[in-house]
């Protein structure tokens, strides 16, 4: 079994979907491990964002996701970091997600999509430091 942090976005706490997105992740058979509505400070969005720091976005990146609460969730299961980013859906929620996905079904612009998913075990164990560090492994 595998670990895999997910963030449901401000965008997508502010439209009221965080139980559209934890009803999706139960469906699918993973299993929430711990949950936590936070404000995210400056310091931890440039620590969770910085493999895209210099890019022509990050900056709006930071400014978006310090903008409202997110709720951050650790969810577990068989394949847990490739089969939530399957119920995200692509990086774009136009070009890339496809119907079906959170994404793809609640999103239209790339720096609004709602949620995050880890996107390797090397990124998972990293985030999961970051954001859960009293987690029991
Ligand atoms: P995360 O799960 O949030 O990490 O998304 P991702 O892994 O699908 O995408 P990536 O890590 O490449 O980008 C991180 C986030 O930056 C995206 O989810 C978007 O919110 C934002 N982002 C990515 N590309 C762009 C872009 O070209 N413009 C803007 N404004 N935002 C972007
Ligand atoms: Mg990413």
């Amino acid at each position: 079994s595998e670990r895999t942090l997910v963030l449901v976005k401000p965008d997508g706490v502010e439209r009221g979907l965080v139980g559209e997105v934890i009803s999706r992740i139960e469906r699918k058979g993973l299993k929430l491990a711990a949950m936590d509505l936070r404000q995210v400070d400056r310091k931890l969005a440039e620590q969770h964002y910085a493999e895209h720091d210099g890019k022509p976005f990050f900056e709006s990146l930071l400014e978006f996701i310090t903008s409202g609460p997110v709720l951050a969730a650790v969810v577990e299961g068989p394949r847990a970091i490739s089969a939530f980013r399957q119920i995200a859906g692509g990086t774009d929620p136009v070009d890339k997600a496809e119907a079906g996905s959170l994404r793809g079904d609640y999103a239209l612009e790339v720096q609004y999509n709602l949620v995050h998913g880890s996107d390797s075990p090397e990124s998972a164990e990293r985030e999961l430091k970051l954001w859960f560090p009293d987690l029991q492994a």
